[in-house]
């Protein structure tokens, strides 16, 4: 299958579905790299591993409704399967979530439905949680609200700073995301109703 992966920082989900795909893990192959600012180390990482890469900045653009129409333009120019939101800091319109509906997944650093939104680590540790994690998930109008596919958990621990949480809450990402993009690139894995609908036959 085709995927784009959209990025706005370091894109260290990116580098690790970049690996996946590269090693025949997951049974795609990357068509596209969007990125919002084009200083972000993502597009070196892409660029390093061959992939096409665009920049689309939400600053030339007068309101979210025309940038958002502008980026759906340029990804499907390469039609893809799935689209992959990986550290993409845009919150996106309903057309656009609409238009990619059952074929966008994202990465967000809680145990949904826990911490939507920003700053989720330090929420975390204010809040006396005992551990925090992180979710992949279908992308519905909802913000971070759509169906879980996965998760992974990890402890917090005494004297935990954000950083440390977010470095160990990285370490998780990085194996839980290819996995479900795998998944759904093996067919395994779809959207149907609002809900994750996993084949348990092969899973
Ligand atoms: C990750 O923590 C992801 O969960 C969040 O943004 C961060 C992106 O990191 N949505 P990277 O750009 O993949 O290194």
């Amino acid at each position: 299958i085709s995927i784009v992966v959209l990025i706005s920082g370091s894109g260290s989900n990116l580098q690790a579905i970049i690996d996946a795909t590269q090693s025949g893990s997951i049974p795609a192959r990357i068509d596209a790299v969007i990125c919002n600012k084009e200083d972000a180390f993502g597009l070196t990482r892409a660029a390093n591993a061959g992939l096409v890469t665009k920049v689309i900045s939400h600053k030339d653009y007068d309101s979210r409704e025309h940038f958002d129409q502008a980026l759906q333009e340029i990804i499907d120019q390469f039609s893809p399967d799935l689209l992959v939101l990986a550290g993409f800091m845009r919150i996106l319109t309903p057309e656009f979530v609409k238009h990619y509906s059952g074929r966008m997944l994202n990465i967000h650093p809680s145990l949904l439905p826990k911490y939507r939104g920003l700053n989720t680590h330090q929420r975390a540790i204010d809040a006396g949680e005992a551990e925090h994690g992180v979710t992949v998930h279908f992308v519905t109008e909802e913000l971070d609200g759509g169906p879980n596919v996965l998760q992974a958990r990890v402890p917090i621990s005494e004297g935990e700073t954000a950083e440390s949480l977010a470095g160990k809450v990285l370490v998780q990402e990085h194996q839980i995301y290819p996995r479900a993009i795998k998944w759904f690139a093996q067919g395994r894995l779809k959207m149907e109703a609002n809900q994750a609908i996993f084949d348990h036959k092969t899973l």
